[in-house]
């Protein structure tokens, strides 16, 4: 496609207009960035709001939200994917805040699912609504679920989450399970000082439900900047805590190596996986977008900009506006993160409100 040198007549019309595409990005072809990482995943927030308040996330009081009026409705997600689809993106991950929260979700699932195209279709949520939803989900034809849980012990939940609520995410396991959603991953935030007693108990879990954990390192997303190095637990740390417990672990070989998580396996085939953004970072292979709630799509977790899209969408020929808007935003991709350098700086929205 074409670029065209857009000439404005007046601020007003300029805003107007919305955000304009690099003239520079290619016209055609796959989602390719400068440093030739084609993108197929996209991961869309459904909301900012959540119902639990994890300190790695969240503030405990006075977190902002967007005014419901600038989400996006679900025939404009479905719209968004739809052009999104004919650019190569065959992945897409639904999350929040947490996505149980948007009103009928089950409903955008079977507009997605009517798209041709999705290869796979998956959401995370932290399960505490997820009893009430969970078969809704799967007739809508959702089979891929990623549950939040860090701890299996009260105290420690409520701890991390400032909410009592570990019963009922562990009934919306149950729920889950019961509904038909099979090989259901556990993404279990790691925290130095906190949650070693859990990485152990966890695996043991994950493995008696026939699930998989997953455990993420603590990143600088949190909402008070609580976040420090020395806060990491890292992924060497949590190997050489479960080689004791169950014996040598073997890395197994990638099966799509730009997925983040790096995956092991027990001597009893059981896997955990890592993923360790902080200690081994793979921005290198990474092929994800991000697309908030209110609209603005992110070329990285940790960008400084973002990009509206709303105005492209709601315009009249919304595939001929945003195609060159989504190819500037992953051809202006830098090539990482830096959390480890001390001229890092965290990105203004906080996790909750980016999507994870
Ligand atoms: N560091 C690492 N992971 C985080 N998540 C939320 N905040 C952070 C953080 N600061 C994870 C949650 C959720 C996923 C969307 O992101 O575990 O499952
Ligand atoms: Fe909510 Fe997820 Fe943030 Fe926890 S990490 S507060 S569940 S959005």
């Amino acid at each position: 496609m074409l670029h065209h040198k857009v000439v404005a007549a007046s601020v007003s019309e300029l805003v107007q207009l919305g955000p304009q595409p690099v003239p520079y990005a290619p016209a055609s072809g796959p989602l390719i960035d400068t440093f030739g990482r084609t993108h197929s995943d996209l991961r869309i927030s459904v909301t900012d709001r959540c119902n639990i308040r994890c300190f790695y996330c969240m503030p405990e009081a006075g977190a902002e939200f967007a005014p419901v009026s600038e989400l996006l409705s679900f025939d404009e997600i479905t719209r968004f994917v739809s052009i999104a689809l004919l650019l190569g993106i065959d992945k897409i991950r639904l999350t929040g805040g947490e996505p149980l929260l948007r009103p009928n979700l089950p409903a955008l699932i079977s507009e997605l699912g009517e798209l041709s195209g999705i290869r796979d279709l998956a959401l995370t949520t932290n399960a505490v609504l997820l009893a009430k939803s969970a078969q809704d989900l799967f007739d809508a034809g959702l089979r891929r679920l990623n549950i939040h849980l860090d701890t299996l012990d009260r105290e420690r939940f409520r701890t991390i989450t400032r909410r009592d609520d570990l019963a009922r995410v562990l009934a919306g396991i149950d729920r889950a399970q019961a509904a038909g959603f099979k090989r259901i991953k556990l993404n279990a935030v790691a925290i130095k000082g906190l949650t070693e007693p859990d990485v152990i108990p966890l695996v043991r879990f994950a493995r008696d439900r026939n699930m998989e954990v997953r455990f993420i390192e603590f990143m600088p997303l949190d909402a008070q900047h609580l976040w420090s190095l020395d806060r990491v637990l890292t992924a060497d740390n949590m190997i050489a805590m479960l080689t004791r417990e169950f014996g040598p672990l073997t890395p197994v070989p990638d099966s799509d190596p730009r997925a983040p998580a790096t995956e092991y396996r027990f001597g009893d085939g059981q896997r955990v996986g890592f993923i360790a953004s902080v200690s081994r970072p793979f921005c290198l292979n990474c092929n994800r977008l991000r697309l908030t709630s209110d609209g603005k799509l992110r070329n990285c977790l940790f960008a400084r900009d973002e990009t509206d899209i709303k105005v492209a969408l709601r315009s009249q020929d919304p595939a001929a506006a945003l195609e060159p808007l989504i190819r500037s935003v992953v051809w202006q991709k830098w090539a990482g993160h830096e959390i480890s350098r001390s001229s890092f700086v965290a990105p203004q929205r906080p996790m909750y409100s980016i999507g994870g």
